[in-house]
């Protein structure tokens, strides 16, 4: 069973993978340079690698190293450097990951310990000024595609234990692949209008009326976690407005949707206990659901590894995010008696109940519940759709180590079979999602390869 499911599961991930790069070439041609810069930086979606690869540190009995090092690449896990600056099956903090865009490519350079290529010559002053403020040694300011937005909040010990830490590990003698973005993108000084608008510099403020584990929280999810990066919808100028926080987005280029964080009870985490959240972070699975897309990534390269203690305090701080957002709150259910929604009805005891229960009722945690599941009836019907079509295996994870798969029904399914059992898991058992259409299901299908 073992070698099956991880062949399978490096199998979905490398269609999953195919699936964003071809997602790429979507046509944004009217986009600003901003949205283009953050559109690559919300595309972080790097192979997930299986355990034994670049990246992944086998545990070791004792570990000798100095107690610096050892928190730097737990924050460093925290921060997900890894899954950026580490090239498909590339040695681990060598970059060369490339992040597509219709303007270019832009590379993750080498941030290993080596002299020539690396930060081996960088001080802990130098790497602390970056994190800040977002510029290089050089004053070279620095592409949003790497989350300065959010780092700029990671204090001083915090920054100086990360520099610890990838001073320590092994040197990687590659050169960076140069920037590949196109006239006028390639100008860096444009960077000081997305600057101006955007970025704000200075360390993360304790709020003294909230609880230590709040703060923590707050401090991580912010800061290192880069959270809102996904889960925050960006404006044509690649910006975010501060009230729209955490309210959820579709990720540009990408095509998920990161759904809402706030305690808005449609899409949101205001029905998620705890635990619920706490689960699905560091685990992949919970009683609520899995995690899948972009987000299983999150899961497998950070959040994964972090403390319980840490996890939670994450989790409390996002279960008082305020919902400024309202949007379309648990308003009546579509109609249920249309032949869509008969032949959903039957596709879905056909092909979908035998693990996700004939009243959506899943088998938690392996089985994701479908009724009352608010990712799949959120407005955005994205999520649902492109997991039916490809399938899915939450991450292998400490707490899960060999996940229960989704199969793809691309295949089995034409566009008006899918549109039919999406529109009806969006709408039965009360889910009060909208339908889909044929239509949409095609163009989630037939994303130009290149
Ligand atoms: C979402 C992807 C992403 C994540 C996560 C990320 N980086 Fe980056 N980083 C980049 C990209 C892309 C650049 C290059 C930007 C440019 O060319 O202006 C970069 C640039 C850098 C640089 C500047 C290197 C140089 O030679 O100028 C350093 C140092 C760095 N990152 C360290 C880190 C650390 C430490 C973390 C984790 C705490 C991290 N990065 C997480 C994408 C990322
Ligand atoms: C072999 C068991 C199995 C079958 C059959 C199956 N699923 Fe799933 N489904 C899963 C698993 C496991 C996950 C979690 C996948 C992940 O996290 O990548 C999942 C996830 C989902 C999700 C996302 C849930 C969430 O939390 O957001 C949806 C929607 C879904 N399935 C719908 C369907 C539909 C519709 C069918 C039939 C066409 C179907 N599934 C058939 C096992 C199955
Ligand atoms: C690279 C983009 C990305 C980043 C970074 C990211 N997320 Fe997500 N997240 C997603 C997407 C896409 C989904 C929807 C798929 C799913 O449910 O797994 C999601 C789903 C979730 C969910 C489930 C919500 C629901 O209603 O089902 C939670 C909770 C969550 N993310 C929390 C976080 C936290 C906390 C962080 C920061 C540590 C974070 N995410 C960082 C993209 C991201």
């Amino acid at each position: 069973m073992k070698p099956l499911c991880r062949a399978f599961r490096s199998m979905t991930i490398r269609a999953k993978f195919a699936r964003v790069l071809r997602g790429v070439h979507v046509k944004r041609a009217a986009a600003t340079l901003a949205t283009v810069l953050c559109a690559t930086a919300l595309l972080n979606a790097p192979l997930m690698r299986d355990a034994q690869a670049a990246g992944d540190n086998p545990p070791t009995a004792t570990d000798t190293r100095p107690a610096i090092v050892i928190r730097g690449e737990y924050l460093a896990r925290a921060g997900d450097c890894v899954a950026c600056h580490t090239a498909p099956r590339g040695k681990m903090f060598g970059g060369g990951l490339a992040m597509e865009t219709p303007f270019g490519t832009l590379y993750s350079p080498n941030i290993s310990p080596d002299v020539q290529y690396g930060i081996g010559t960088w001080s802990a002053d130098a790497f602390f000024n970056m994190m800040r403020t977002g510029k290089s040694p050089d004053g070279k300011l620095i592409y949003p595609a790497m989350p300065i937005a959010a780092y700029t909040k990671v204090t001083r010990e915090d920054s100086d234990a990360i520099f610890a830490y990838l001073k320590s590990v092994p040197p990687v003698h590659q050169p960076n692949r140069p920037q590949d973005l196109r006239f006028p993108f390639n100008h860096r000084d444009l960077l000081l209008g997305w600057r101006s608008l955007y970025f704000r510099e200075g360390e993360f403020k304790p709020n003294p009326a909230q609880s230590a584990e709040w703060n923590r929280g707050a401090y991580l999810v912010e800061g290192l976690g880069h959270c809102s990066m996904c889960h925050t919808k960006i404006n044509m100028l690649g910006g975010s407005s501060r009230d729209k926080q955490f309210a959820g987005g579709l990720i540009p280029v990408q095509n998920w949707y990161a759904p809402s964080l706030t305690s808005d009870k449609d899409g949101g985490l205001g029905d998620w206990s705890i635990k619920d959240i706490v689960d699905l972070l560091q685990a992949g699975i919970s009683d609520r659901g899995a995690v899948y897309g972009p987000m299983a990534e999150v899961t497998y390269h950070s959040l994964q590894y972090l403390s319980d203690a840490d996890v939670k305090a994450m989790a409390v701080y996002l279960k008082t995010l305020p919902d400024n957002d309202p949007g379309r709150k648990s308003g009546p259910t579509a109609r249920t008696d249309t032949p869509v929604f008969a032949a959903g009805a039957r596709i879905y005891a056909d092909k979908c109940a035998s693990c996700h229960g004939a009243k959506g009722e899943g088998q938690p945690q392996h089985y994701p519940p479908l009724a009352g599941n608010q990712s799949i009836e959120m407005d955005s019907a994205v999520n649902p759709i492109r997991i039916v079509l490809n399938g899915g295996f939450p991450p292998g994870t400490r707490r899960n180590p060999e996940p229960y798969g989704m199969p793809p029904f691309a295949q089995e399914l034409n566009d008006v079979d899918a549109a039919a059992v999406v529109t009806y898991i969006r709408t039965a058992w009360g889910n009060h999602g909208l339908p889909v259409t044929a239509k949409q299901v095609n163009e989630l299908r037939n994303a130009p390869l290149h």
